[in-house]
């Protein structure tokens, strides 16, 4: 039942059937399916690139359908394809269908290449990886979807999983997805409030967790985050732990010694049959507002487009290492470190470590060493390498590199260069691959199956199968015309988008489906270049980006404020040479509070870290009197980021303030700030 077609028969037909609706809508049409499909050669071909592109999009349905037959192992056969209206955010593929995302990811490689490596961890320490085959990773995950199941966690259950990159994580997500319940992976660099927070929200009862976290050659306490979370969650019932390092770990009632317990299970685990819109995961993300959002995907579709992209843009062929570097406690890490490519039986690098841990070769040296052929990063990792000069990336070969990818943020034209010039020796296609948490894979990308393909460099530049990205002007009408710029929004319903957010459907469709009625907004700005490219121009909404991590700057002002010490404040990002971005706080003192500006800075970005993560932990902190604000009331943050980005010339229209004397005191104090910062 779960047997799918060999690679070679699934592509060929794949494209036959495609041919097969395109044929019926357009007639006889002939070209070549080896320029957009390479590991389809051979076949006698009926497609270029451009054709199936706009047969993608103009009949979508047939395209998904054929393609979700083709790609994926169903135990039943869906009855509809899509049933959509993002009007009122409703979003439904593969309707009928039952399928179970573990068998997918593994059963089926499993029977035809069950010595293939599965993952490799790629441990802090270089020169430790460990191989996982797809039989052992069978194994794990039946393991532990045993132990789960014994254990009380039921389908449609949520399960938080609060792990660094590791094979008992990736089994953890697969155990869960087994077993018909919902994961909810929260980034291990989170603090036990965040974490909380998003336990709370999920309802779960149970938490996956390690002793101990290795990162950098450094230890962090993660089951004690996790004791000190659940403290303050009363739907929490059950701690398993997994022993990353040999120290020991105070352990309580609740908590399960997670391998010892696997050991005693059963290595078959009969798999749920899921409907294609049951839930496969949650995942937090930051918006505007002060409280994360748990955006919510479901099984099909969003399988199947993590599986499409992973496999066309970075043009990833059987028997490939794939290096995708981030941490699977974002959106990246679980499209393309674990489901699109074990969806396709690919091998997969699960990196724990640090780009310059022990020096800034690290990336390169396992590039040698695993022979890795596409290499997956973010373009805050690739400023700090560059600055570290040439001389780490010529020291090792890496002639096995064919594919370079880019996500998280822009990379501006120096690191494009840099990454291509350098670590690719002008050889690789570098894919700058735009998406989101929300969007659930790749959108926008170039795509180098295409040999003939232009690039760009720092454009995001062609979208992806079935996606159709529009931009909109100030009025919400539609921008036909190239070379323009407004904001990014795509004009239909795509497989792997999120669903919902978790408990509030409505902010869901206020967010990303009111905006622009019938259209899924992005939140991003978007250019498209008079030769049709795309390329994103930042956020057009409060959350800014440090290093690649999404953070709203309400969810910063909400902790700020909460000192008692503070009357107000507003943070805002500004250009950071190396994180992308950085944090600013703009911050008002109640009357009469008698505290040094140094001490109280040091408190509030202790506030932070804590509170949210480090990383959201501000650069620089600025007493002000005053905000500047409209005459209702409304903190003009436009001002406050021309301050910070010294564009004194075009602060614009202040006539609206309330007291436009603030800005000049804020000028002034911001530089100080820069003299004092840069003296000490
Ligand atoms: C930004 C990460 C420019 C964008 C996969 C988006 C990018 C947000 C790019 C999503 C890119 C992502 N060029 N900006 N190639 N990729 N972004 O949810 O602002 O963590 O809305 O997903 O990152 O961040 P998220």
């Amino acid at each position: 039942m779960w047997l799918s077609c060999t690679p070679k028969y699934a592509v060929a037909s794949f494209s036959r059937q495609i041919f097969k609706s395109y044929f019926h809508v357009l007639g006889r049409w002939r070209c070549n399916v080896a320029a957009f499909m390479p590991e389809a050669a051979g076949f006698e071909g009926v497609w270029d690139r451009s054709a199936l592109q706009d047969f993608s999009v103009s009949d979508s349905e047939s395209f998904w359908a054929a393609a979700a037959r083709q790609r994926l192992s169903w135990i039943r056969a869906f009855h509809t394809v899509q049933d959509c209206d993002l009007s009122r955010g409703q979003i439904r593929w593969f309707e009928g269908g039952k399928l179970n995302v573990s068998v997918n990811c593994l059963d089926r490689h499993v029977h035809t290449c069950p010595e293939r490596v599965a993952l490799i961890w790629e441990r802090d320490e270089p020169g430790s990886e460990v191989k996982v085959t797809y039989r052992q990773l069978l194994e794990m995950t039946c393991r532990l979807g045993n132990l789960l199941r014994r254990r009380g966690v039921k389908r449609g259950d949520c399960v938080t999983i609060y792990m660094p990159p590791c094979p008992l994580a990736v089994a953890s997500m697969l155990a869960c997805a087994r077993i018909g319940a919902a994961h909810n992976v929260v980034f291990a660099g989170f603090s036990a409030e965040a974490l909380a927070e998003r336990i709370r929200d999920a309802q779960s009862s149970t938490v996956i967790t390690v002793n101990q976290g290795v990162r950098g050659g450094k230890l962090t306490e993660l089951k004690a985050t996790v004791d000190a979370a659940v403290h303050n969650c009363p739907t929490i019932q059950q701690v398993f732990v997994a022993m990353r390092t040999e120290n020991p770990v105070a352990m309580t009632a609740r908590d399960v010694a997670m391998e010892e317990e696997m050991l005693k299970e059963d290595v078959v685990c009969e798999p749920a049959a899921m409907d294609s819109e049951d839930v496969l995961f949650l995942l937090y993300t930051s918006g505007s507002t002060g409280k994360p959002k748990g955006l919510v995907h479901t099984q099909a579709g969003y399988l199947l487009y993590a599986a499409l992209t992973h496999r066309y843009v970075f043009s990833y062929h059987d028997g490939d290492v794939f290096g995708c570097v981030a941490d699977i406690g974002w959106i990246t890490g679980h499209s393309y470190s674990v489901y699109g490519p074990l969806a396709n039986g690919g091998t997969t690098v699960l990196f724990e470590s640090t780009p310059i841990y022990p020096d800034p070769g690290r990336y390169w040296e396992m590039v040698q060493r695993l022979k890795i052929n596409q290499f997956y990063g973010a373009p805050t990792a690739i400023r700090l390498l560059l600055k570290y000069g040439d001389q780490w990336v010529h020291e090792y070969d890496r002639s096995t590199l064919k594919t370079l990818g880019s996500v998280g943020e822009p990379i501006n034209t120096e690191a494009w260069e840099w990454y291509y010039r350098v670590v690719g020796d002008g050889r690789c296609p570098v894919v700058d691959t735009w998406w989101q948490t929300e969007t659930g894979g790749i959108c926008i990308s170039p795509r180098p199956s295409d040999p003939d393909a232009e690039i760009v460099p720092g454009m995001a530049m062609r979208p992806f199968f079935g996606i159709k990205p529009v931009l909109m002007d100030t009025e919400g009408k539609e921008l036909t015309s190239n070379d323009t710029s407004g904001a990014l929004c795509i004009a239909q319903p795509w497989p792997g988008m999120a669903r919902t957010i978790h408990n509030n459907h409505q902010r869901f469709i206020d967010t990303y489906c009111q905006p622009y009625p019938g259209y899924f907004f992005t939140g991003d700005g978007g250019y498209r270049s008079k030769d049709g490219y795309y390329q994103i121009t930042g956020r057009l909404d409060d959350v800014i980006n440090v290093s690649g991590h999404r953070i709203g700057t309400a969810e910063i002002e909400d902790v700020v404020n909460q000192c008692s010490a503070v009357a107000e404040s507003a943070v805002i990002g500004y250009s950071h040479d190396i994180k992308g971005q950085g944090v600013y706080a703009f911050v008002v003192l109640k009357k009469d509070v008698d505290i040094q500006e140094a001490d109280l800075s040091l408190e509030l970005n202790n506030m932070v870290s804590t509170k949210i993560a480090k990383y959201a932990s501000p650069d620089f902190i600025q007493f002000v009197r005053r905000l500047p604000k409209t005459r209702s009331g409304k903190i003009m943050r436009r001002v406050l980021r021309k301050v910070v980005d010294r564009d004194l010339n075009r602060l614009g229209d202040l006539s609206t303030l309330d007291d436009p004397a603030a800005v000049e005191e804020i000028i002034q104090g911001h530089r100080e700030l820069c003299g004092k910062q840069q003296s000490s």
